[in-house]
């Protein structure tokens, strides 16, 4: 993979430039610029170097269909408040657009494509369109590790018809996860949570054999306790997953990486209500468990402070209630405090943790956090992304 930014020589150049600009739009507004916000190095970079930059990028899923409220106009918008520089956006018909038209008759910095999934050859990964988007720039840079497992046009097939680069964003992203998968300062742990143990099957066993402890939390942690013996009362659960259970304990021996789960809880009678610690053999059939309890998180931070690296997945309790997110925030604070002395690699991602982490305004405290939903759990599962290929 060969970065952008040890590139020479890329004065005058018009750089293709894939971004993941979705954005949540609501009306016509953004609601959340994270994405837009973490990608402004890249920019400020490419615009300091003097290149001329056609930005790339799909908000929503068009489905090949031009749909109004999916226009790129207000990131673009938002860019060039940010930017303080012209910010264009392209509204033609790809097709009808040529390498020549661009940047000759205005003194222009950045120009935005129109939604690429507004054309279906987009997820078709179609090489035609793909040559016709790569005639248009003299090289390919791909800053979108979170679009990088789909098998698209502007991703994919594009880095066969013009020189291809990584951006600095995707660099960071795959030097962070390859700490976790690659190249791992040991002892390594992974706290991993969420509602279904069956969308993270594939984690598990892809992490087991390089990890030393994975830490089963959240939701999914609820399986684990019934599979136990423990009556869960009206806790969520996902049906039929005993034999998943049973899979994960008997890799976890073959494979020597400890599985933990929760050894006690908090509960309530609903999700609005105030919580009771339990032990697990206590838990009456009108509760539902909620979070970790302190003899699990006791052990937890014990884990964490005979840990080199961390990854973090899925929070450890029902953080909306404030009742319930105690287990989350000491995990947190554990984490923060031993990366504060280097003691640990902290990665985490995945919706749900990166929106506590947000709202408790940490995220900087971590070495790394992943927006990239789909992408970085395709790649913790193992994996080869397209986009990622493409660039090798
Ligand atoms: C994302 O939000 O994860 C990326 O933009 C990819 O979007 P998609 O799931 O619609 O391909």
């Amino acid at each position: 993979m060969r970065s952008i930014f040890k590139e020479k020589n890329l004065n005058r150049k018009k750089i293709l430039l894939r971004l993941d600009l979705n954005v949540p739009l609501d009306n016509g507004k953004i609601s959340d610029t994270t994405r837009i916000d973490k990608i402004l190095p890249t920019l400020n970079f490419l615009i300091q170097q003097k290149t001329r930059i056609i930005i790339l990028s799909h908000v929503g899923r068009p489905k090949g269909k031009i749909v109004k409220e999916l226009s790129l106009k207000p990131i673009g918008e938002d860019l060039k408040k940010k930017l303080n520089t012209s910010v264009r956006l392209i509204e033609e018909n790809i097709y009808e657009i040529k390498n020549k038209d661009f940047f000759e008759k205005f003194d222009e910095e950045i120009l935005i494509l129109e939604n690429i999934r507004f054309y279906a050859e987009e997820e078709e990964n179609d090489y035609r369109f793909a040559k016709h988007l790569a005639s248009l720039g003299d090289i390919y840079v791909n800053d979108a590790f979170s679009c990088s497992h789909r098998a698209h046009a502007s991703i994919h097939q594009i880095s066969k018809y013009v020189p291809s680069f990584s951006g600095l964003q995707l660099d960071l992203e795959v030097a962070a996860l390859n700490k976790i998968t690659a190249e791992i300062t040991k002892p390594i742990t992974c706290i991993i949570g969420g509602s279904k143990i069956s969308t993270k099957i594939n984690i598990i066993k892809n992490l087991m054999p390089k990890f030393d402890n994975i830490i089963i939390v959240g939701g999914m942690a609820n399986n684990f306790i019934e599979y136990f013996g423990n009556n869960i009362g009206k806790s969520i659960k996902e049906k039929n997953c005993s034999q998943i259970v049973e899979e994960i304990i008997l890799l976890s021996k073959k494979k020597e990486c400890k599985i933990i789960y929760p050894e006690d809880v908090l509960v309530s009678k609903n999700l609005n209500g105030s919580s009771k610690n339990k032990e697990l053999d206590q838990i009456l059939p009108d509760e539902m468990i909620l979070d970790i309890g302190p003899k699990t998180i006791n052990k937890i931070i014990d884990i964490i402070d005979n840990t080199k690296t961390i990854l973090w997945n899925g929070p450890a309790g029902y953080f909306e209630n404030p009742n319930f997110a105690n287990g989350s925030i000491e995990i947190a604070k554990k984490i923060i405090e031993n990366n504060k002395t280097n003691k640990i690699f902290s990665v985490v991602g995945g919706g749900d943790t990166v929106s506590l982490i947000n709202r408790l305004n940490i995220a900087n405290n971590f070495n790394f956090v992943s927006t990239a939903g789909g992408a970085f759990l395709e790649y913790l599962e193992g994996k080869k992304l397209p986009g990622i290929t493409a660039l090798n």
